[in-house]
């Protein structure tokens, strides 16, 4: 409940709406607290022989709590009406007005308070964004990102329930509980004193179901979330499961998944359905007790019976109002977990490295140095890279060979600092990457990914992505370094073509080049290619080979190769096996003495292992 109430806290950022959203609330509470108690007159009139418009004006004006400046003339008093019915009428059309009064300030309430909602909840998911953009990569890949997405879709939906539940219907509902008390106690005060004695026994229902709810609607939401991760993996992934027929058990998976949703969500079922009933239950049983005890006053004539029946009816308009608030207790409990797991994305503590006061990388001119690193993914039990000593000098071109998991992407993903590593350090020029900003270090280094990111948008904003400003010129130089160029301009719309999600419409080898290109046009100092290990024609094979061979020189490349070719133009290869290296130098040598290396150059690499 602390987080909720501190997201509750923001809402108040709102001041001047939250304070209209009030006002209103209470002058459309006031409207049915003076309507309930203009029924007084009205009974007395019909049952009793009650007093005219006249008689009550003149008893209002002397009454001791009236000021002096709203004291009526006596000429207006013996201008109003004698007549019984007319003034049961006048009173009534009066009730009317008070009704139209009131539900207009009861619309503004509502209005004003779903106002602050949404306000809060956009700012709360915009928060979340901003802190998961600039969390550790780790922190996403450990806790998935399925799940993160859900927090910020599903969690901050489930807390702007429970902020309207507070903001709009539980202030509407209390102030008009409050009014309607209000008028029972100037009805009769006796019976207002003990319904009031009843509401705490009702709290403490609320409260234990509530708490209840709260616990099961926390499970509920983790699970949701797995149902998150279920649909975006089988929709991202539906070439590979229509081609493997897998929709059954694609199906299924999501299906338990659905299920056990379904199970926590049916946990709260008994407490949510128990919560209305034993209120009213409470409710009538009290209700009957008093109308008893009034039924005996009333005929010992000791209880005034216009009084008692309008104590009545403001008691059940208090009950009514605040009926509702059991279930808005439970949306609001509901709504706790939900606040929990995005205040604990909001707190979490973003990616190292970004402290304005850290030195600048000057760009690289030296070396690239691992120096005894080992590094272990969150939750996997075998480490993807042990005791790595490896030294780089400035404008080599590296490739990195090894068996599928051996560890070449992850140890270049050290390099970027995309993970730090668990033991050891990476140096560039002499200097360990974690005393300068990241910023800089990253500016210097171009990175094309084994599966290539595209976003939405047209050809020319992907190659310039990360890139503002840069002219058209530009990109379309870079493109033609990237031996892109030519298939872009055969594209419908050339450069301005729009890409769809994940650039789906383009070839493998295509997104490939696009990726080389965006690399290009920063101008690194180190280029990470991670090829990709999915099939390229031997035309896109050839012209990546092209790309790299032209850029390479001033620059230091790092290259995951899947590729003979790629091995054979390197300066060096050096074989990763299991997280270690195993062996370096060039391919000659290595297919002399290395028998991972000539396995590699055999099965994975395409050579005949003869060079
Ligand atoms: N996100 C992750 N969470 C847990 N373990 C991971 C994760 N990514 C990779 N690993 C593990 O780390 C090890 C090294 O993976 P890595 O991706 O670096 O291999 P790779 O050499 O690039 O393989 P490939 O040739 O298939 O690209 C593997 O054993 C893999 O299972
Ligand atoms: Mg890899």
């Amino acid at each position: 409940m602390r987080d909720f109430r501190r997201f509750a806290r923001q809402s108040l950022r709102y001041r001047g709406t939250v304070a209209l959203a009030l006002l209103f609330a209470v002058l459309s509470a006031s409207g049915l607290g003076a309507g309930l108690v203009g029924i007084i007159p009205v009974l007395q009139n019909i049952l009793q022989d009650g007093h005219t418009l006249r008689t009550l004006a003149a008893r209002v004006n002397e009454a001791p709590w009236m000021p002096d400046a709203l004291r009526m003339s006596d000429a207006f008093i013996a201008s109003l009406t004698q007549d019984r019915f007319k003034t049961v009428l006048i009173i009534i059309a009066g009730l009317g007005v008070l009704t139209l009064l009131g539900g207009a300030a009861n619309f503004l309430h509502a209005y004003f308070s779903l106002t602050v909602v949404q306000r809060t909840v956009t700012k709360v998911r915009r928060d979340a964004f901003h802190r998961v953009i600039r969390l550790p990569l780790k922190r996403v890949v450990a806790g998935g990102a399925s799940d993160i997405v859900s927090r910020i879709v599903n969690d901050t939906a489930a807390l702007g329930a429970g902020l309207t539940a507070l903001l709009s219907r539980a202030v509407a509902q209390v102030t008009k509980g409050i009014a309607g008390l209000t008028a029972a106690f100037i009805a009769d005060w006796r019976l207002g004193l003990v319904s009031v004695a009843v509401a705490p026994l009702l709290y403490t229902i609320i409260r234990r179901l509530g708490k209840r709810i709260r616990r099961a609607s926390r499970e509920a939401l983790r699970s949701q979330a797995g149902l998150y991760g279920a649909a975006s993996e089988a929709l991202q992934g539906l070439r590979v499961v229509k081609v493997h027929t897998t929709e059954r058990y694609e199906a299924g998976r999501f299906h338990r998944i659905n299920k056990q949703v379904m199970r926590e969500m049916l946990r709260v079922r008994t407490a949510r359905a128990l919560a209305s009933p034993l209120v009213e239950v409470v409710s009538i049983v009290v209700l009957g007790f008093l109308a008893l005890v009034a039924a005996k006053a009333i005929i010992d004539g000791q209880l005034d019976p216009s009084r008692f029946i309008t104590a009545l009816i403001a008691l059940g308009a208090a009950g009514a109002s605040l009926k509702p608030l059991t279930g808005l207790v439970n949306d609001i409990q509901s709504s706790a977990p939900a606040a929990q797991r995005l205040a604990e994305l909001l707190d979490a503590d973003p990616e190292p490295g970004h402290d304005s006061r850290l030195p600048r990388l000057p760009r690289h001119r030296e070396s690239i140095a691992f120096e005894g690193v080992a590094f272990t993914y969150p939750g996997a039990g075998e480490p993807a890279l042990r005791g790595i000593d490896l030294r780089i000098p400035f404008g080599e071109r590296v490739a990195f060979v090894g068996p599928n998991g051996s560890g070449k992407t992850t140890l270049l993903s050290l390099v970027p600092r995309l993970f730090d590593p668990d033991a050891g350090r990476v140096l560039i020029d002499g200097r360990d990457i974690r005393e300068v900003g990241v910023r800089s270090l990253r500016r210097h280094i171009g990175v094309v990914t084994q599966e290539v990111v595209l976003f939405r948008g047209s050809v020319a904003a992907n190659i310039a992505y990360g890139a503002e400003g840069v002219t058209r010129e530009r990109v379309e130089e870079a493109a033609r370094k990237a031996r892109a160029d030519e298939f872009i301009r055969q594209l419908p719309n050339g450069y301005d073509t729009e890409l769809a999600e994940q650039g789906l419409s383009l070839s493998g080898g295509q997104r490939q080049r696009l990726a080389i290109a965006r690399a290009i046009l920063r101008d690194p100092a180190i280029l990470i290619l991670d090829e990709a290990t999915s099939m390229i024609d031997a035309d896109s094979e050839a012209r990546i080979a092209e790309a790299i061979a032209e850029f390479h020189g001033g620059r230091t490349c790092l290259i995951v190769a899947h590729r003979l070719s790629t091995v054979l133009n390197a300066d060096r290869i050096v074989v990763l096996d299991a997280g270690r290296i195993v062996d370096q130098g060039p391919h000659g040598e290595l297919i002399a003495r290395c028998e991972t290396y000539r396995q590699l150059v055999r099965h994975q690499l395409g050579g005949s292992g003869q060079q």
